[in-house]
């Protein structure tokens, strides 16, 4: 069944263990995240970015994720709206069947240029209210993504802001988050502890310095009953560049963001953890293999399949470290 996202992370607080979000734009993807939380007996987070919305059309992705419930009825799935930058998308994502969105307030409408914590109030507090009475839930984002290594918002790819900013920007305040989740009542708070989106975070295994661990367990102290949301949460795994790299990428050295550091987030108030990045690099890795060692082929299901397999590979292995396999 469709289900909202406060239903699913209540039930992940009660019995301690966390949930991959995972982002869909295809066919593919969808398939590869339904089969491996099957397999697993993992419920599921299905998102899609403003840009998956555009890429496979509103009317189209509302039918994707009502054709994932209907051939695994007994999985729950919540579809949420991942960053949405306005009130307008948020309710046109409502509209549209999504039964949770994140208003992401930390940057404004353009998603680029950082916003006040007042504008960042309002915005979410609004929202919160449209989303509740819809009987969806909402994930609202204090602090801003980006790294501690370079001080700089995002380091690519122009998601977020990509100039200067200062630790305290880029760590989430405690006492800020007890005030923000009070006023805007949201189901879950998305944090900044130096994480950012796409395939380059950081330079090296990320430490203390660079990966906010302690931000979040201060976080959790003062909110122990708010769900946490870890954004740029891949893990980047050397396996997955290795492969892309053998068959013709190139996709410079980098870290991501730990496994074992997630596990300990998770014992710690964080019920959400955000994959896109990981997804795209096996997708990827594996259409370049079969396209290089059969450069004859034309049929897209013969890199298709193994795409949707490797991608599989990867959300089952999410499901069973986060251990929300089998709480379906
Ligand atoms: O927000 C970041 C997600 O990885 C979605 O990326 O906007 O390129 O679809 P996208
Ligand atoms: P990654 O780029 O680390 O996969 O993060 C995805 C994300 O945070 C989507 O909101
Ligand atoms: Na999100
Ligand atoms: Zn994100």
């Amino acid at each position: 069944p469709l289900i909202s996202l406060r239903q699913l992370l209540d039930h992940a607080a009660e019995h301690s263990y966390g949930l991959p979000a995972f982002n869909v734009n295809n066919m593919e993807q969808m398939l590869a995240i339904m089969k491996a939380a099957a397999a697993t007996d993992s419920p599921v987070i299905m998102q899609a970015s403003r840009g998956a919305r555009q890429f496979a059309n509103d009317i189209v992705l509302g039918h994707l994720i009502k054709a994932a419930i209907e051939l695994y009825p007994h999985i729950p799935v919540c579809m949420h709206q991942d960053h949405g930058n306005s009130e307008g998308t948020c309710m046109s994502a409502l509209m549209n069947g999504f039964s949770s969105v994140m208003m992401d307030g930390s940057l404004l409408e353009d998603g680029k240029t950082p916003a006040d914590f007042e504008y960042n109030v309002n915005v979410t507090r609004n929202v919160s209210k449209l989303a509740h009475l819809a009987g969806a839930s909402i994930e609202g984002e204090l602090g801003h993504l980006g790294s501690l290594e370079t001080g700089k918002g995002e380091v690519e790819d122009g998601h977020g802001f990509e100039g200067e900013m200062s630790k305290d920007m880029l760590v989430t305040d405690p006492e800020e988050a007890v005030e923000f989740v009070a006023r805007t009542n949201v189901d879950a708070l998305a944090i900044a502890i130096g994480t950012s989106h796409g395939a380059y975070k950081f330079t090296r295994k990320p430490d203390g310095e660079i990966l906010a661990m302690d931000a979040l367990k201060a976080i959790h102290a003062k909110l122990p009953n708010t769900h946490l949301v870890m954004h740029g949460s891949s893990t980047v795994p050397q396996e997955l560049q290795d492969i892309v790299n053998a068959y013709g990428g190139e996709i410079s050295p980098t870290w991501g963001v730990p496994l074992d550091e997630i596990e300990n987030g998770i014992k710690h108030g964080v019920r959400k953890i955000n994959i896109d990045t990981d997804l795209r690099l096996a997708f990827t890795g594996a259409i370049r293999k079969v396209l290089s060692e059969q450069p004859s082929e034309f049929d897209p299901r013969k890199y298709l399949a193994p795409s949707i397999d490797a991608m599989s590979h990867v959300c089952r292995d999410r499901f069973e470290r986060f251990m929300s396999a089998g709480k379906a």
